[in-house]
Formats: C-alpha cells, sequence, structure tokens
C-alpha cells in the first residue's frame, strides 16, 4: 500500500488525517480495479473505457462507500469492488450523457462523444455498464438489486429531464424530481452500499443514506451553479453546456421569475436550444444576474439538511468527514 498523501476532499484539514489516509489508500485500490476491470480483447473498447478513468475525476460516489463503512468495519473485501462498481456505473452515465448534451470536454479532456463519434461513446458506455454488472454478480442479489433499482432512477430523471415537465406540473418542483433521480439517486445508494458491505447497522445505513441522499441534491445544484459561474481548469468541463441545450436548472429559474424588464432579453434565451454566440451573451448575463445568489443559498439548504441528518450519528471521525463534505460541496460552487 502506498500510503500516498490524500488529494482534493480528504486533504482539508477537518478531515482526520488517519481516516482520510485509510480512504485513500483503499481508493487507490478502487482505481486498481476500475483500469483492470475494462481491459478486453478490443484495442478500441478498451482505450475508450480506460479513457475517462485515467482522466481522473472525484471518485466521489467511490468515496462516500468507504467513508459511510467507516461507521462499520472499513477493511471488509468487498467494499473495493462494491466502491468500484458505484464509479464505473457514473462513468457509464457520463459517456452517455455527453452524447445527450452534445459536450466537448469531460474531465478534462476532449469527450468521447467528440473524439470517436457518438456511436462508439454510447457503446462504451454500455460497455462499462456491463463490466459493473459482472463485478457486482459477486456481490449478491441485494447489490444487483440495489444497483438496478438505482440505475433505473436515473436514468428516469435523465428521461424526464429531456421530456419536460408535464401539463399542469410546477416546473421547478419538476426540475427537483429530475436531480434527484439523474443524480441524488447514484450518490444516496453509493453510501447505501458502504453500509451493507461495511456491514454497518441498518439504522446507521439509513441515516447515510438520508444525509446522502441531500448531500446528492446539494451536489447537482452545485454542478448546475458551476455550468454557469465554473471555469474549464476546475470543473474540466465547459461552461454554459445547460444554457446551449435549453436545459433549465436552479438559477434560470430563478431568473425566470424576475419581473424587472431588463431581464427580458435573458429571459428569452432561457429554456430553449442556442448558438454559440447566445449562449456566451445568456452566461454573460446569468453569471451577474441575482439568481446566482438566490441558488446558492438553496445550494446552501441543501447541505444543511444533510448536516441535519448527521446529528443522527456517532460523533466519529466519519461523521465530521461527512460534514466536511457538505462544507466541500458548498464552496466548490462558492
Ligand atoms: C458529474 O459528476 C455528473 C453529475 C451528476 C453532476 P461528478 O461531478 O462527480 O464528475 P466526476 O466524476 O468528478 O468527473
Ligand atoms: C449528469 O447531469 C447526470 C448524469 C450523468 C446521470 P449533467 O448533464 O448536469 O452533468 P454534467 O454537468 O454533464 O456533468
Ligand atoms: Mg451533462
Ligand atoms: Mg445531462
Amino acid at each position: 500500500m502506498s500510503g500516498a498523501v490524500p488529494s482534493g476532499f480528504l486533504a482539508l484539514p477537518r478531515v482526520d488525517p488517519t481516516l482520510a489516509r485509510e480512504v485513500q489508500d483503499s481508493l487507490e485500490q478502487v482505481d486498481e480495479l476500475l483500469l483492470e476491470s475494462v481491459k478486453c480483447s478490443d484495442p478500441l473498447l478498451t482505450e475508450a473505457a480506460s479513457y475517462l478513468l485515467a482522466a481522473g475525476g472525484k471518485r466521489f460516489r467511490a468515496m462516500l462507500v468507504l467513508l459511510s463503512a467507516h461507521f462499520g468495519d472499513p477493511k471488509l473485501p468487498d467494499l473495493v469492488p462494491a466502491a468500484a462498481v458505484v464509479e464505473l456505473t457514473h462513468v457509464a452515465t457520463l459517456y452517455h450523457d455527453d452524447v445527450m448534451d452534445e459536450a466537448e470536454l469531460r474531465r478534462g479532456r476532449t469527450s468521447a462523444n467528440q473524439r470517436w463519434g457518438n456511436t462508439i461513446a454510447i457503446l462504451t458506455g454500455d460497455y462499462v455498464f456491463a463490466q459493473a454488472s459482472t463485478m457486482l454478480a459477486d456481490l449478491g442479489t441485494e447489490a444487483v438489486r440495489l444497483q438496478a433499482e438505482t440505475f433505473a432512477r436515473l436514468v428516469q430523471g435523465q428521461v424526464q429531464e429531456t421530456s419536460g415537465p408535464q401539463e399542469g406540473t410546477d416546473p421547478l418542483e419538476h426540475y427537483l424530481q429530475v436531480i434527484s433521480d439523474k443524480t441524488a439517486s447514484l450518490i444516496a445508494s453509493s453510501a447505501e452500499f458502504g453500509g451493507i458491505f461495511g456491514k454497518v447497522d441498518p439504522e446507521t445505513t439509513g441515516v447515510l443514506t438520508r444525509a446522502s441522499d441531500a448531500l446528492g441534491m446539494a451536489f447537482q445544484l452545485a454542478d448546475d451553479i458551476l455550468d454557469v459561474a465554473g471555469e474549464p481548469a476546475d470543473s474540466g468541463k465547459l461552461p454554459g453546456t445547460d444554457l446551449r441545450e435549453g436545459v433549465l436548472t436552479l438559477p434560470m429559474f430563478y431568473a425566470l421569475r424576475s419581473p424587472d424588464p431588463a431581464d427580458a432579453r435573458l429571459k428569452s434565451l432561457l429554456g430553449r436550444p442556442l448558438s454559440e454566440e447566445e449562449t456566451e451573451e445568456a452566461l454573460a448575463l446569468l453569471r451577474s444576474h441575482p439568481a446566482m445568489d438566490e441558488a446558492d443559498t438553496t445550494l446552501r439548504r441543501w447541505a444543511d439538511r444533510s448536516r441535519a441528518e448527521l446529528e443522527a450519528l456517532p460523533d466519529v471521525p466519519a461523521r465530521a468527514a461527512f460534514h466536511a463534505l457538505c462544507d466541500y460541496v458548498v464552496e466548490r460552487s462558492g
């Protein structure tokens, strides 16, 4: 074991250094397993599937599996494959999501769809998902069911985002349901996987799952704020993707509510596909709009909900780490 210096969230001063090193060590094992799991006899498929894994990413979901297990036995052998499964599931969805969103940059690299075309990107996502399923088979039927149900919810969220709210449905409520399904679902299940395979008692696992669900909401809200305010150097993605695709996100809902006639131009640019020029214009207008602060307040409220759940947990270093995670998610977009 290398015992490398923890990076990213784990390096925060509020995270106990011993805990951070243990999680970091396990994450390194997860990484080895990830890269090994996508090797096959087809060189293009191996390359395309290794591509996003090797590009990095925060490994947020894998880390949640490992961190949750610290409320039980974090050394149990199924935890590393369980963490790899959630990360593979996540990465598979990224290949597909970038096709749907016509994204050009992912994890600081040219997206797979941009590099190899949509067909290869879609098939690579399918393949990564299949490799996750193979690993999952060894973890038992409970794990297979949890992952399948989570993935079904995630797909439903992506479909609902595409189809939009039905007549009579509040668009903001629809949006919150979409982000719950497409993002919070897998983040919550990551904590649940950690609980199951770390043999955490069911009550504590329930708390961790609920806390992570709220954290997952905050996580996607931060991502949506970053799609407006972020820089590629930090996010590894090009800003303005949601605006360009006509996907409405929280700051846009708040801007749309504005009665100020000066906002008429911005409002006319929201919720429909935009040209590159229009995207740049909308980005500039939205960046300086008070709706951004409003969205930030809502994001903080979700992080607070997560913190409130954490109160029910024993006061151990892993709980402090969960609190630090809440801070991290909020600060990331700040
Ligand atoms: C991106 O997830 C997709 C969302 C659900 C917001 P991450 O922000 O976790 O992406 P990586 O794994 O760090 O690249
Ligand atoms: C991604 O949502 C959700 C999933 C991958 C399931 P977004 O489309 O908002 O995420 P980014 O911004 O591309 O990472
Ligand atoms: Mg996207
Ligand atoms: Mg998307």
